[in-house]
């Protein structure tokens, strides 16, 4: 009875992979899946290798000009080379003096390490110079960093002995989340400002400009906000008008009453130039204004689903500096249901929204209503000095009821709702979540395509592209995810740089330097680089290789749209290798694994059954096990030799994974070369020689990915004389069936396949 359960739970993994596969068709799944192993070995990525006391790598700000990436972490700052991260790294160690963590300690703040300097702001001051603060353990500071290229040399130091309050620009406790931007001397920063972090504010300091903050403790204002993005944005050519913009997620007032969601993704917006009211909100923004941004899908039974909570937002720079498009990733609120989209808004539509009716509390219930009274002049929301305002020069000479307006109704009617009113990417029904996106712009031999980056909380990086299928449907296709960090962690910050063709990443432990593409992993074919779609990768004739349209060659292939490998590799395809036919033997009565591993999840696989020259479809149902790494043919006959091809299709494009030959050794042979007088040891086959005359041999399990050498057992024998084939096989059989390998088999597939090799070197 030793072979039997040996045997079942491999019954069960071939089961539950069959399982995978049918669900795997109702969720996106990645062309490429690259472990982070697999990753390092295609030699397009970089590990941040400087290891120092430090973690919380959340700080990226990318100098594209001068090439250098500035990372702010645990106590230090370091300037690194864009093109390779571990070129000369300069490090700065900026740790919070001893005694201040002592006092930190003593008002028992410290509990998770938090007393010490995390540094949340990078900002570039000047030429020479950079502004940065850090919590300083429970007291944010601030100072500049001296950098730039002096002569040969890159430079990168504190200013020695200048140290500024971080107060309303950083916070103090390093597990709050903090947005911030430097604009003409003035730091505008969505900040908690108080030691016990209940006071958040969007504040501005520094510079010339009077401070100005949202109203204090005002829940209408701001709620338990969460920032995400700071960022200025012209509203016309006037720049009186200039606007900043921040993202931001926080409680919803509402939220008691059950019907509303309890968090709400929020775009915000001041004034540049507001300075500030003069009897009343003085020293507090008199042009704030928020809307709430919705990200939804209608489901099947006109269900709605809403991911409110904001995680990241990227704005993509468009030909109009007034008009970029906003990107946002957002999560469902709450962790019952994990979910997350990626919701795309015009500025058009968010410059509506603030132009429409104000929310109004109103009646005894307490409804929000459209504001439907007088709106007083200037209208909220207007800059002083601006193109509807040339006559008020400061938001100080705004009459004392438009003050009073903007104070009780800085939120916005209407919502704002993305473009074509639906998300552009959703994920629902899997276990990971988006928590950041980068977009980068790439031009193809057939177009202009927008390709995601998005970030994981699972530590991957994913690619996708989303095109027209029809005027109302899209085509979501996940080009390759990617493992980005030895250890998996949630990515914290994700940036781009376009012009470097790379990807910086990070999260708690460390950061890695990703290419935007390596097309070599598609394949070696023509029709492999094709079907991969990648906008980044052309078949030049020889290789999938980056395609830039600057090196474009007449010969350059690539298919975006329709990937459609009989058009492109005309001329290509009947020169890829012919598909060589492996021969494999089974032993009658017992099962045999046939191998077949497309190159792409989403190709649907068939297998076609050869024999005297005729050939059909493999339709013996209830004798095949199908897998996604193959079939197994549970018993075989005689009658089952023949030859077997393998087909994937994908997107229409057909071709052949695998070609095997089958041959059938008669059992009887097998018994009597296994028999107690046969080729083995004696002290083993007594053990065990009664048991495979009752049991057929286990199968070998199917090989993870094409990389590992398949098990020993009867697979990928070449054609040898058949005697010795027979000893070999009976070799194998009998040490499959030792004592050592009698226990219980692993139950996880790669492990299994991993530990066979070494337990068979061991005897
Ligand atoms: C690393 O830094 C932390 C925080 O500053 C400190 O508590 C810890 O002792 C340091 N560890 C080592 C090994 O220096
Ligand atoms: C940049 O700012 C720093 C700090 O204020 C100042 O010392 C330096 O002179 C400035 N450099 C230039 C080129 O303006």
């Amino acid at each position: 009875m030793e072979t039997t359960p040996a045997l079942f739970p491999l019954l069960l993994l071939f089961l539950s992979l069959c399982v995978c596969c049918c669900h795997g068709n109702l969720r996106p799944t990645p062309r490429v899946y690259l472990s982070y192993k697999e990753l390092l070995e295609t030699r397009t990525i970089r590990p941040f290798s400087f290891s120092f006391n430090t973690s919380d790598y959340r700080i990226l700000h990318m100098d594209q000009d001068q090439g250098r990436l500035y990372l702010g972490s645990r106590e230090y700052l370091v300037s690194l080379d864009m093109q390779n991260i571990n070129k000369e790294p300069l490090i700065i160690h900026w740790p919070a003096t001893a005694q201040r963590k002592g006092e930190c300690r003593l008002t028992g703040k410290g509990g998770q390490g938090e007393c010490a300097n995390f540094v949340r702001l990078i900002e570039p001051w000047n030429r020479t110079h950079l502004y940065t603060c850090g919590t300083g353990a429970y007291k944010p500071v601030c100072t500049f960093i001296n950098r730039g290229w002096k002569a040969e040399e890159y430079l990168f130091r504190l200013v020695p002995g200048y140290v500024d309050s971080g107060k309303g620009k950083c916070p103090y406790d390093p597990r709050q989340e903090n947005a911030a931007v430097l604009i003409n001397g003035n730091l505008y920063a969505g900040v908690h400002v108080d030691f016990m972090g209940t006071d958040p504010a969007i504040f501005r300091t520094l510079g010339d400009r009077p401070a100005v903050r949202t109203e204090q403790y005002d829940s209408r204002w701001l709620n338990e906000p969460v920032f995400i993005k700071i960022q200025k944005i012209p509203d016309s050519a006037e720049k009186n008008d200039d606007k900043l913009y921040f993202f931001f997620r926080e409680k919803s007032l509402d939220a008691a009453g059950g019907s509303t969601p309890s968090v709400l993704a929020r775009v915000g917006r001041v004034c540049l130039n507001d300075d500030g009211g003069q009897r009343s909100l003085v020293n507090k923004w008199t042009t704030f204004l928020k809307a709430r941004l919705v990200c939804s899908v209608i489901g099947a039974e006109g269900v709605e689903t809403y991911f409110d909570e904001l995680r990241d937002v990227f704005i993509q720079r468009t030909h109009d500096e007034r008009n970029p498009t906003v990107y946002a990733v957002f999560s469902t609120a709450g962790s019952v249901f994990k979910g997350s989209a990626v919701c795309v808004y015009s500025m058009a539509d968010i410059r509506n929204v603030f132009n429409g009716p104000f929310s109004h509390k109103h009646g005894h219930n307490y409804q929000w209503t459209p504001y439907t009274g007088k709106i007083p002049y200037p209208r909220p929301g207007t800059c002083p000095g601006g193109t509807f305002t040339p006559g008020l020069h400061t938001t100080k000479a705004f009459s004392d009821e438009a003050i009073n307006f903007v104070r009780a109704h800085p939120l916005m009617y209407h919502p704002i709702y993305p473009t074509h009113k639906r998300p552009l990417v959703v994920r629902t029904g899997v276990d990971y979540r988006f928590t950041t996106i980068a977009v980068d712009m790439v031009d193809a031999v057939d177009g202009r395509y927008e390709v995601l980056f998005l970030g994981t909380d699972r530590g991957t990086v994913q690619k996708v592209i989303v095109l027209p299928k029809d005027p109302s449907t899209t085509e979501e296709l996940i080009l390759e995810e990617v493992e980005v960090f030895r250890t998996p962690a949630p990515v914290k910050t994700l940036k781009m740089s376009s012009k470097r063709q790379q990807l910086y990443v990070s999260s708690e432990r460390g950061l890695t330097q990703v290419s935007l593409h390596r097309c070599a992993v598609y394949g070696k074919a023509c029709s492999d680089c094709c079907l991969a779609r990648d906008p980044y990768c052309a078949w030049d004739g020889e290789t999938c290789s980056a395609f830039t349209p600057a090196t474009k060659r007449r010969s350059r292939r690539q298919d975006i749209k329709h990937g459609d490998p009989l058009r492109q590799c005309r001329g290509f395809n009947s020169k890829e290798k012919r598909l060589r036919e492996t021969v494999q033997f089974g032993v009658e009565g017992s099962s045999t694994f046939l191998e077949c591993q497309p190159r792409s999840p989403q190709a649907t696989v068939k297998w076609l059954y050869q024999k005297d020259g005729k050939r059909k479809a493999l339709s013996r149902d209830k004798e095949i096990l199908k897998t996604g790494h193959g079939i197994l043919l549970k018993s075989l006959t005689q009658s089952d030799a023949g030859l077997y091809h393998c087909l994937a299709t994908e997107n229409n494009f057909k071709h052949t994974v695998a070609r095997v030959s089958l041959r059938i050794l008669d059992r009887e042979i097998v018994d009597a070369l296994t028999a107690p007088d046969g080729p083995v040891e004696p002290e083993r086959h007594h053990q065990h020689h009664h048991h495979h005359h009752q049991h057929p041999p286990p199968p070998p399990p199917p090989p993870q990915s094409p990389h590992q050498t398949p098990p020993p057992g009867l697979q990928q024998l070449s054609p040898q004389p058949e005697v010795r084939l027979i000893n070999q096989y009976c070799q194998t059989y009998w040490q499959q069936q030792s004592p050592n390998q009698a226990q219980k088999p692993k139950r996880t597939n790669r492990r299994h396949t991993e530990q066979q090799p070494q337990e068979l070197q061991a005897q």
